[in-house]
Order: structure tokens, then C-alpha cells, then sequence
């Protein structure tokens, strides 16, 4: 694989994302059956099957030097994307090592990594990056490390202080987030940043699931997925920026729908980092329009169903009500009725 195996693509302004059918074929689903609900749906983050999306701990794709190009517009119109708090310095660290270590081990025709004692040695060949620092010691980099590091990794990462037996969003970057805002959860714990989710915290999802978490173990992390759905192959849908996309939900047409609903699929990961005793989340975000969905018909089959039989308040939270109606009637014409197989 040579560096034009990254696409040359936009996710705003003319939209050229697009996923090669190879993107497609590794495209994390997240149904295993005909209906979706809420549930705590956590599994060990363990190696998934050659060349799907988490065959590594760190999923690198054809969208890397895009969606890089990406994040730097967003922090460079509004820095508070990137927040961090004085207490996390040790977490962020922990963090850099996390995603340097990975990165060079999984891809190493990309990445490397050399160290000697706190002299570290990191060259990221896609980016053009080449850069000597001292672990621990923020002045020998240009950013604080958190930032430094995930301006150069695909998806949004949280970092959680563990106290009082509760997390506690106490740091982040978060530059493509299915609307909400890192500016207004900072320094918010687990309960009260999951307000707005209808139905899960009479389901108990949040109780069960924050216990979980606060017994997280180090070299044992978890994933979970999460869905919901975008106009356009649009990253950057903060509440910040709603006056930009917002509108976008009333554009959906008949002729356009299968370019421009995609799914948006968040491959959620959960780490214990060891010297901070903090909790790293990451939420790497998976697009893909409708029309190339339908192309595996076992999704779009199962696409539908999911739905047209989502309830109305799930519906609403996710915002896809303008346009519900227009989608299912695309995806019923993908949908020939046949049973369909639980997993896949
Ligand atoms: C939604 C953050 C872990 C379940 C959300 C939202 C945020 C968030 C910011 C959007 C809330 C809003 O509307 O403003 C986080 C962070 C986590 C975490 C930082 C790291 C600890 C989990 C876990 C679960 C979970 C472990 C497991 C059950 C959900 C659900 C939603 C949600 C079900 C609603 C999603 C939707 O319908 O699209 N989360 N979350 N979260 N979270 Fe989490």
C-alpha cells in the first residue's frame, strides 16, 4: 500500500466522499438483527477478521489524510474543540503513547516509533511528520500532547477522570461528533452527559454500563457500536456549527436520497491507561450513503426494517424525522421481503 491509497476527498463544502468498494466491503454494520433498542452493548475490543475495521486496536482507513485535513479546519476556527483540563496532563500522555504504539506496530509502512529512555523519535509518513521530544515534557512538542497526537488519528477522542465512583469528561478533541459539544460536557460525569438519551436511563443501560466501566482493567479494553444517521458525508455535525447543517435534514429528495443520507456508524473503544488511571474513549466515525449500503443486499434488506420499526422518540433523537419517510421508501424498493440470518 503506497500513500495514494488515501483518498483525496472533502466532507463539506463540494462533498467528494466517497467509499471504495473495498471501504464498503469493511464497513462496520451494527445490526445483527431486523429491529434495533438501546442495550450495553460492550464486547471485549478483541482482533476482528483480516482487513475489517478492527483487525487493530487503532483503525487506520483510505479516509486518513482527509479526515486529518478535516479536523485542522474545525480547530482552526474554533479551538474550544480541544479542551483539556490542568488534572488530565498525565492521561493525555498516556494517551500519546497508546496511539503512537499502536500506530507503529499495526502500520508500520506509516508509522514508526523509535525510543530511547524519555527521547522519543516519531515519524508519520502520510501527514509528512518527523518529530524528536522527551515523553512528559509538553514544550518539546507543538501542541499539548492529546492534540498533538489525535490531530494525526482518525476519530474523536474523550478522556475520563475516575473518581467518586463516577467518570468524568474532563478532557477531549472532538471534531466530528453526531451533535453535541464537548464545550458544553466538559467537566460533566457519566449520568448527567448522557441526559438527553431517551428511554436507556429507565432501562438502567447507564447504571449497568458505568459500573462496568469503573472496573475497566488495563490491556483488556472494550468497544461497543453506535449508529445514527447524516446528510451529506458531513463530519463536523456539532451543535456549534447547526446553523451550517441543519437545514441540510429538509433537502432530501426522491432523486438524491442515495447519495445524500449516509449511516453513520461510531466504533466506540474503551482503554484503562496505566499511569493516570484515566479511561480513554474513542468514537471513530464510519460513513456510508445509502446508495452504497444497498449494494450488499443483506443490508439494505435489514436496513429497512430497522427502520421503519425504530421508535418514533429514537427516531426524533437522532434527528432523522424530516427525512425518514423518503428513506424507507429507497430502501423498501432493496428489500424483497426474504428472512433474514441473526449476526452478521
Ligand atoms: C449518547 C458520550 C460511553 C450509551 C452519548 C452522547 C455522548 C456520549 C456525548 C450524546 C448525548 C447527547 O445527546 O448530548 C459518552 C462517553 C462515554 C460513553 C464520553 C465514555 C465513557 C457509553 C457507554 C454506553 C453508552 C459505555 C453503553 C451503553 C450511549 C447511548 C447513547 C449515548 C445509547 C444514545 C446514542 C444514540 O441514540 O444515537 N454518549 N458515552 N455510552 N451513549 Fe454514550
Amino acid at each position: 500500500q503506497t500513500p495514494s491509497f488515501f483518498r483525496d476527498e472533502t466532507f463539506r463544502g463540494d462533498f467528494t466522499f466517497e467509499n471504495s468498494p473495498e471501504a464498503i466491503h469493511r464497513f462496520p454494520f451494527p445490526f445483527d438483527r431486523d429491529q434495533y433498542m438501546y442495550a450495553v452493548n460492550i464486547e471485549q475490543h478483541m482482533p476482528g477478521p483480516p482487513k475489517s475495521a478492527t483487525v487493530f486496536p487503532i483503525d487506520i482507513d483510505e479516509h486518513y489524510v482527509a479526515e486529518m485535513a478535516d479536523r485542522a479546519k474545525v480547530l482552526a476556527d474554533d479551538p474550544l474543540r480541544c479542551q483539556s483540563l490542568p488534572h488530565m496532563i498525565t492521561a493525555e500522555w498516556d494517551l500519546l503513547e497508546l496511539l503512537m504504539t499502536s500506530m507503529a506496530r499495526d502500520y508500520p509502512e506509516w508509522f514508526s516509533l523509535e525510543r530511547d529512555g524519555a527521547r522519543w523519535h516519531w515519524i508519520n509518513r502520510p501527514l509528512g511528520i518527523d518529530q524528536r521530544f522527551t515523553f512528559g515534557d509538553a514544550a518539546t512538542l507543538p501542541h499539548g500532547p492529546m492534540e498533538y497526537i489525535t490531530r494525526q488519528c482518525q476519530g474523536d477522542f474523550c478522556l475520563l477522570d475516575q473518581r467518586d465512583d463516577n467518570l468524568w469528561l474532563d478532557a477531549g478533541i472532538v471534531t466530528s461528533q453526531a451533535d453535541w459539544s464537548l464545550d458544553f460536557d466538559l467537566g460533566m460525569n457519566f449520568i448527567e452527559w448522557h441526559g438527553p438519551v431517551p428511554r436507556a436511563h429507565d432501562m438502567g443501560i447507564f447504571d449497568r454500563a458505568l459500573k462496568f466501566l469503573l472496573n475497566l482493567q488495563i490491556g483488556r479494553p472494550i468497544r461497543r457500536l453506535n449508529w445514527t444517521m447524516t446528510i451529506n458525508p458531513r463530519l463536523d455535525t456539532s451543535p456549534e456549527n447547526y446553523h451550517r447543517w441543519g437545514i441540510d435534514r429538509t433537502t432530501v429528495t426522491p432523486e438524491n436520497v442515495g447519495d445524500k443520507v449516509h449511516l453513520r456508524v461510531e466504533l466506540q473503544a474503551l482503554w484503562r491507561l496505566p499511569r493516570s488511571n484515566a479511561i480513554v474513549f474513542s468514537i471513530r466515525c464510519y460513513l456510508i450513503k445509502m446508495r452504497e449500503l444497498v449494494s450488499v443486499p443483506k443490508w439494505g434488506r435489514r436496513l429497512h426494517r430497522v427502520l421503519r420499526d425504530l421508535p418514533d422518540d429514537l427516531a426524533d433523537y437522532k434527528g432523522m424525522t424530516h427525512y425518514r419517510a423518503t428513506t424507507l421508501d429507497y430502501l423498501s424498493r432493496h428489500d424483497d421481503g426474504a428472512p433474514t440470518s441473526p449476526g452478521f
